[in-house]
């Protein structure tokens, strides 16, 4: 697979879970469990094209406002998914849980930590599922931090969630809605956006190989000129 020239740092709106469950007649939580599945696929393909990086949106906090049903399921599955990077991990990387622990369910915290614990050492990739996280909220959250002190950039960002993790490079919306909804709002500053149709549990190798040769043709500028 191609490996040169890859972002360093993939994020991708999973959207389209319900859909592609009401699709085929099944309730919701279907969708979700099939995006879930999908998962360390997508990690897996993006790793293996170079990526070092990825970042994905498992639960806004604005999610909260779902029948509770649908959380609470959404939450079984991450929750799942953690407790198997203690048990049979399907990606190799060090995983974090990034977004405000207030109003997740203890359990659910601690299998997060626990993942985090035990993948602390492990090699040159990450993967960053963003949980209970709002790209307002934190920014509103990195002001309070600051309060009284001197505003810069560097301060500002040390008092993000995810200070550490340098800036998307590609963001990927699936399910064909064209919006950010809230995502990595002060991080996405220069990211270059692709928007696909399909729905997140079909989002394969061909639609990320897709997203990841429309990314090779843009000419990033970050506010500069072209060179010559
Ligand atoms: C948006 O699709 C998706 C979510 C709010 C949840 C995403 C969760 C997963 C992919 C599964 C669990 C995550 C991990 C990390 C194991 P939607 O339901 O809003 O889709 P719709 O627009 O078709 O209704």
């Amino acid at each position: 697979m191609e490996t040169s020239l890859a972002p360093r740092h993939v994020a991708v709106i999973m959207d389209g879970n319900g859909r592609w469950a009401e699709k085929r007649g099944l309730s919701r939580i279907n969708g979700h469990i099939a995006g879930a599945e999908n998962v360390p696929k997508v990690a897996n393909i993006l790793f293996a094209a170079g990526v070092e990086i990825v970042t994905l949106y498992a639960f806004s906090k604005e999610n909260f406002a779902r029948p509770q049903a649908e959380v609470e399921g959404i939450f079984q599955r991450v929750k799942a998914f953690a407790l198997s990077f203690t048990e049979r991990p399907q990606v190799n990387a060090r995983v974090y849980f990034t977004g405000e622990e207030e109003g997740l369910p203890a359990d659910l915290v601690a299998a997060c930590r626990a993942a985090e614990r035990a993948t602390k050492s492990n090699g040159d990739k990450a993967l960053n599922i963003l949980l209970n996280y709002g790209g307002r909220s934190e920014i509103l959250r990195a002001a309070r931090l600051l309060c009284g002190e001197p505003v810069t950039e560097e301060s500002f960002r040390s008092k993000l969630l995810f200070p550490d993790l340098p800036d998307p490079d590609l963001i990927i919306r699936t399910g064909g809605e064209k919006r950010l909804s809230g995502f990595m709002l002060f991080q996405s500053a220069y990211s270059e956006l692709y928007f696909c149709n399909a729905l997140f549990p079909d989002f394969g190798v061909r639609e990320i190989n897709s997203a990841l040769a429309d990314y090779r043709s843009r000419e990033r500028r970050f506010g500069g000129i072209k060179t010559p």
